[in-house]
């Protein structure tokens, strides 16, 4: 196939003057490297973490369309702090995504993916085009559309990478939030056939039914006046000593600790002013609340909160155990690890208001995918 010489990429940049812009640009399609290929990307999902590129802490009521295919939105002064290293710099966005290789360098392990649908994250996925190296694509089965590969690295490298860090640090159960997510589905998934118990925290009764039609056993919403008292009882039954907060900001990894605490602590031993020596650990790995995270210790000193990112986590990784991971992904892509969309839209309907306010949510089953090609 001969290339384009130019192609559609969406980018992301704040000025000086606080002013954000997300724009459609034309940008070169470069050709492969001999260890390279190109992908003709069709689809490639929007993640809180692109959102979080894509515009930054700009606030969307300000939110104009145009100049041309673009939107702007202002940031509000205190946000700006958050965005000075990236002040002046035109960013793409989509960390992860797949489509078809169109072209391929020589070695051959370039070759062997001509023609195949490939997965990859390699940021800048909101592009017709992208050029790659061969060995970060990971080959789809053979008639695997790229709306199933679009969501292969991000939400189930993390899913799988709780149970390992779970399995790594000791401890036997575990405790999510913001759980009727996309990824707290997988996750719902993974621990449901490894048999892995489970505290799952939502925020709405609709979201804890959700989970229960799935089959999970502890569910927790935390707008329940009785939110505290559940949690310790969920607590109590599953013994979870580690906890992935995909929020972040407000009490909630306060309350986690304050719950694991009282299901360790032991009614018939003397009392410690230490409290228990089991340690426990909240891990933040989201910014859904974007305030500060408040904790007002009452749970001895056997605690650690921390953050945990997923690249983080893959550059630690052995190789051959990123491979067994990658096949574990590939092997369920239509199961453990399917990813729901509520609507795919082109890159001008990116720049859609009604689009925008739609994935900026980030509500529940409103995920949105991307597909390049269309429009
Ligand atoms: N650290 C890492 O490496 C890493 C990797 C992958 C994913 N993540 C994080 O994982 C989380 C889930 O990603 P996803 O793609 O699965 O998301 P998703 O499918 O878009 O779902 C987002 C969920 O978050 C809930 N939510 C939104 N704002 C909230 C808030 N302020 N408090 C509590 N719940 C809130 C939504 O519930 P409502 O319907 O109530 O709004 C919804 O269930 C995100 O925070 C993402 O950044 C982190």
């Amino acid at each position: 196939m001969t290339l384009p010489a130019h192609a559609l990429q969406l980018r992301s940049r704040i000025g000086d003057d606080a002013r954000l812009e997300v724009s459609l640009v034309e940008v070169p399609v470069v050709a492969p490297q001999p260890d390279e290929v190109v992908i003709r990307v069709e689809a490639a999902p929007v993640n809180p973490s692109d959102l979080g590129l894509l515009f930054g802490a700009a606030d969307l009521s300000t939110l104009v369309a145009g100049p041309g295919l673009s939107v702007t939105a202002q940031v509000p002064a205190a946000a700006m702090p958050a965005v000075r290293g990236r002040l002046g710099q035109s960013l793409a966005v989509g960390n992860e995504g797949a489509g078809t290789v169109v072209a391929a360098g020589s070695d051959p392990v370039a070759q062997a993916l001509l023609g195949r649908t490939v997965a990859v994250m390699a940021g800048a996925m909101y592009s017709q085009y992208r050029t790659v190296r061969a060995a970060d694509g990971l080959c789809l089965p053979p008639g695997t559309p790229a709306a199933a590969g679009a969501s292969c690295f991000v939400n189930p490298l993390t899913a799988l990478g709780m149970i390992e860090t779970m399995r790594r640090e000791g401890h036997r159960a575990i405790v999510h939030t913001a759980a009727a997510s996309n990824l707290g589905q997988m996750l719902l998934r993974l621990c449901q056939a490894e048999r892995i118990e489970l505290v799952a925290i939502v925020r709405s009764p609709a979201q804890a039914a959700l989970l229960r039609s799935l089959g999970a056993q502890h569910v927790v919403d935390s707008s329940s006046p009785t939110f505290r008292e559940a949690l310790a009882a969920a607590l109590a039954a599953t013994r979870a000593t580690i906890a992935f907060d995909a929020i972040g900001g407000g009490r909630m990894a306060e309350h986690i600790l304050v719950a694991m605490e009282a299901a360790l602590a032991d009614p018939a031993a003397p009392y410690s002013r230490y409290g228990t020596a089991v340690h426990k650990q909240v891990y933040l790995y989201g910014g859904l609340d974007t305030g500060p995270t408040e904790i007002r210790r009452s749970f001895g000193f056997a605690w650690g909160v921390g953050g945990w990112l997923l690249f983080t986590f893959l550059q630690r990784l052995p190789p051959q155990d990123l491979a067994r991971l990658k096949q574990r992904v590939v092997d369920g892509l239509h199961t453990t690890f399917a990813s729901a969309y509520a609507r795919t839209v082109s890159l001008r309907g990116m720049l859609e208001p009604a689009a925008i306010a739609a994935y900026a949510a980030r509500a529940t089953g409103a995920k949105v995918l991307v597909d390049p090609q269309a429009g």
